[in-house]
């Protein structure tokens, strides 16, 4: 049986009352629109805990005006079909009145690692993003929060808040899922052309070409990051970054890495795609 709530104060009612039989809480957070990826995070939850809660909040502190929010897709009754599905326990879909009342005014930030890759292009999204899930967190109380490595920094910063306000939440970064043909699956594919979602597929191919690279033994983070750019260049429009840094600083990596993060944001018409690969960690995409 999937419960649906949509009140902060009966949310947090539900998770007490699964700790207190003894349940360990899994959280789940997402804005809805539910793919293979986030069911994958359902799936991981389930191995980690005993009581899946998962969230489906279109966040608007984390949108820039100008982004999709207006047409974010929103999917509430397929979600919710698999949600039962999969045997979610509790889903918890809020009104955004409820979340941000009028009054509201407090912001959780995360400094440093929120500032380069996406920090760059969406100045305000990580404030956003840390303040939302500090609430959910707030009102789940202790759990395990599953987030998924497609959104590689959004999982680091989130790790990063948890540990320096002392969060009773273990944060855990599952691997991205992805489409047969090697593109990460995403709740804005569906903005795709056809034709664009055949380029699309450039994104895989530098990441790819920097793995076969690296295999190989190349350990120069320029040259891996120009390996990944050529072939996003030749698809994209429009590039945000394709950076090569050290996965847990986000900064410049040591002159021979262990492991070093591929991440790539880049425009296709008005559809904007992430994609990364954690080279030395991370299998083949
Ligand atoms: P959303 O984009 O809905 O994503 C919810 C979770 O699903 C995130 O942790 C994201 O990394 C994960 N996810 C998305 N696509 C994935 C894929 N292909 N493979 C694995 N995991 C994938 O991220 C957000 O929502 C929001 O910023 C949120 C954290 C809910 C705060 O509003």
């Amino acid at each position: 049986m999937t419960a649906v709530v949509r009140k902060p104060a009966e949310f947090r009612r539900a998770c007490e009352d699964a700790r207190s039989s003894s349940l360990r809480v899994g959280l789940v957070p997402t804005m809805g629109a539910l793919h293979e990826g986030h069911f994958s995070l359902i799936e991981e939850a389930k191995q980690r805990a005993d009581f899946i809660a998962l969230t489906i909040f279109v966040n608007p502190l984390q949108f820039a005006p100008g982004e999709d929010l207006s047409r974010y897709p929103r999917t509430f009754e397929s979600d919710l079909a698999g949600c039962r599905d999969r045997g979610v326990d509790l889903v918890f879909a809020p009104e955004p009145d409820s979340m941000y009342p009028a009054r509201f005014q407090t912001a959780v930030s995360v400094t440093d690692i929120s500032k380069p890759l996406e920090g760059e292009f969406r100045p305000a999204h990580f404030k956003g993003v840390t303040t939302v899930v500090a609430k959910l967190f707030n009102l789940t109380g202790a759990c395990t929060a599953m987030f998924g490595r497609k959104d590689y920094q959004q999982w680091k910063i989130l790790a990063r808040m948890a540990e320096d306000l002392d969060m009773p939440i273990e944060v855990v970064g599952c691997p991205i899922v992805r489409e047969p043909d090697g593109l990460a699956l995403s709740s804005r594919n569906r903005y795709l052309a056809p034709s664009e979602r055949e380029r699309a597929l450039g994104i895989v191919s530098g990441l790819r070409r920097a793995h076969d690279a690296w295999k190989h033994g190349e350990r120069s983070a320029d040259r891996l990051g120009s390996l990944a750019a050529g072939p996003i260049e030749q698809a994209f429009e429009r590039i945000d970054y394709v950076a090569a840094v050290d996965p847990d600083t986000l900064g410049a990596p040591s002159a021979s890495p262990n492991d070093l993060l591929i991440a790539v944001a880049a425009h296709l018409g008005t559809t904007r795609l992430i994609d990364n690969v954690v080279l030395g960690q991370d299998p083949r995409p």
